[in-house]
């Protein structure tokens, strides 16, 4: 049997003042009273982190940063260290979204650099992997994601490799309106968790969330939450209202 409690993380990306984060949060909590089966995060742009420190305080509720760099300290003019991330109270972090591999040239080394230096500081990286639409095409979409998985998990044991959180993104659903099916997302899943597997082991591939991006709404949440290997949701446009954020925190699978 798994453990697998379900997560549903918002992702904010370059949006909102402390001031609407702050409102966002707090409307938020007021609505939830208490998750039993499930947990949110919130990862609002780094002005916004400390801010929020304290308003993220119910144990159903965390905080994530988007992006971090893997030294420690040091003369890195414009960079964040996992270390102060976890200063200001992230106990998560986005790591190697395909918004930072497409604009930013992030590539597998420097994603497993990022992965390896939040660990070290106990946060649990939100590892993002995913196809463009002409890999899709191309019939390369396992191969992708697997390059993409070997990359950014080398070198991690199965006790490290069991504190990540991965999310399954297919470039061509992010911010397009275009969901992949529940069925395509479970298949990329699956093949996800076998190769984690292969890497790992059942116990630890079985306990190991991944979350499904792209376009998820009020309207598909509780369908792709329905799917066996889908365990949760990383939403972009959606997550930036209060209203439809509740609704797909609170899908029915
Ligand atoms: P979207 O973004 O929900 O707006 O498609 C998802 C993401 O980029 O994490």
């Amino acid at each position: 049997m798994s453990t697998r409690i379900a997560c549903i993380a918002a992702n904010w990306k370059m949006y909102k003042t402390v001031d609407e984060a702050v409102e966002f949060v707090k409307r938020l909590t007021e609505k939830i009273d208490t998750l039993e089966d499930r947990e949110v995060v919130i990862a609002p742009p780094f002005t916004a982190l400390y801010p929020l420190k304290d308003l993220v305080s119910p144990s159903w509720l965390s905080l994530s940063a988007q992006n971090c760099f893997w030294e420690e300290k040091g003369a890195y003019t414009g960079e964040i260290s996992p270390v102060m991330l976890k200063d200001v109270g992230c106990s998560y972090t986005i790591v190697g979204h395909s918004e930072r591999r497409q604009y930013f040239g992030e590539k597998n080394e420097d994603i497993n650099k990022k992965l390896k230096a939040l660990i070290k500081v106990g946060i649990r990286p939100i590892f993002c992997v995913g196809e463009r639409l002409e890999e899709r095409e191309a019939g390369k979409t396992f191969e992708v994601i697997k390059s993409q998985i070997d990359g950014g998990l080398d070198g991690l044991d199965s006790v490290d490799v069991a504190k990540v959180v991965i999310a399954y993104e297919p470039v061509w659903a992010i911010g397009t309106g275009k969901t992949a099916s529940p069925q395509q997302a479970q298949e990329v899943h699956a093949f996800i968790r076998e190769h984690l597997a292969m890497l790992t082991n059942k116990s630890v591939a079985n306990e190991i969330r991944i979350l499904y991006g792209g376009s998820v709404k009020p309207n598909n949440a509780d369908s792709l939450m329905s799917e066996n290997d889908i365990d949760g949701a990383l939403v972009g446009g959606a997550s930036l209202e209060v209203d439809s954020f509740l609704r797909i925190v609170r899908f029915e699978a």
